[in-house]
């Protein structure tokens, strides 16, 4: 399988990126991928369901910020086995205002990247709720974008510039990002709203959209308070069956 790094994003918060992140780096590790979880988000919710703060010392931020630490030095192994983390801390909140003026600032990740991309099978970016340098940052390192849309009223509000924005990437620093999918998350099968907005992810997105829905799951949302991926917390529930078979899409999609 050649390197496989996915970025995912949606400058829309609360949509499942990090729900996603974690449990499809599980999944992998599950199967015996080297796999790299890299949490970019300054709020580092992922980091925080492997890590206390306290055990945080370096971040991502340190090896972005400057070239002091490298890549290699914050890569963390978690209790999972096959998963490490970067782990992320506030700090990288001040990221934005730290590369103004630097040339090579959207290059950042992807240059700390090139070292240790030969010890993982697999690499995945959770990214903030924004659009700016932070996640340009992901979509410049990563060959795939993983669109989480949650099935809800303005689900489809703001992927214009989110798909914009990888037209801009693609168009010069990463020719090689793909459109991964677009996978739709908290979905209530119950409701007539949700089946609307699944038809009209479809329409858009066509043969984009993964066939695995993510449904709203309690056991999801609870998994990581602690300290858990879902499965380990609920191997049972349907989260984490819906996790397992989106893992399978997305290796058939990227081999
Ligand atoms: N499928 C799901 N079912 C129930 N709760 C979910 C599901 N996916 C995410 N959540 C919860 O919804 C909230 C937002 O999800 P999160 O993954 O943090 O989104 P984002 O990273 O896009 O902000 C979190 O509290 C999370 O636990
Ligand atoms: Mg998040």
């Amino acid at each position: 399988m050649p390197s496989v790094t996915i970025a995912i994003a949606n400058q829309k918060g609360g949509v499942g990126k990090t729900t996603t992140a974690i449990n499809l780096a599980a999944a992998f590790a599950l199967k015996k991928k080297r796999t790299l979880l890299i949490d970019l988000d300054p709020q580092a919710n992922t980091t925080l369901t492997f890590f206390n703060p306290d055990e945080v010392t370096h971040s991502a931020y340190d090896v972005l910020a400057d070239h002091q630490i490298s890549l290699g030095e914050v890569v963390r192994p978690t209790k999972v086995a096959n998963l490490c983390l970067v782990p992320s801390k506030i700090a990288l909140a001040k990221l934005e205002a730290h590369l103004v003026g630097q040339f090579d600032a959207p290059f950042r990740l992807k240059d700390a990247l090139a070292q240790a991309r030969k010890d993982f099978d697999l690499i995945i970016i959770d990214t903030p709720p924004a659009l700016g340098i932070i996640t340009v940052n992901a979509l410049v390192a990563s060959n795939y974008l993983l669109v989480p849309v949650q099935a809800s009223y303005y689900a489809l509000e703001g992927t214009d510039d989110l798909l914009e924005t990888l037209e801009r990437v693609r168009a010069r620093p990463n020719p090689e990002l793909q459109l991964l999918g677009v996978i739709i998350t908290l979905f209530d099968r119950r409701t007539n709203l949700a089946r609307d907005i699944y038809k009209q992810v479809h329409e858009v997105f066509g043969k984009k959209v993964f066939k695995t829905v993510i449904g709203k799951n309690v056991r999801l949302e609870e998994s990581p308070a602690y300290k858990e991926t879902i499965f380990t917390f609920a191997p049972d529930s349907t989260g984490a069956a819906e996790y397992a078979q989106l893992a399978k899409e997305v290796m058939q999609r990227v081999s």
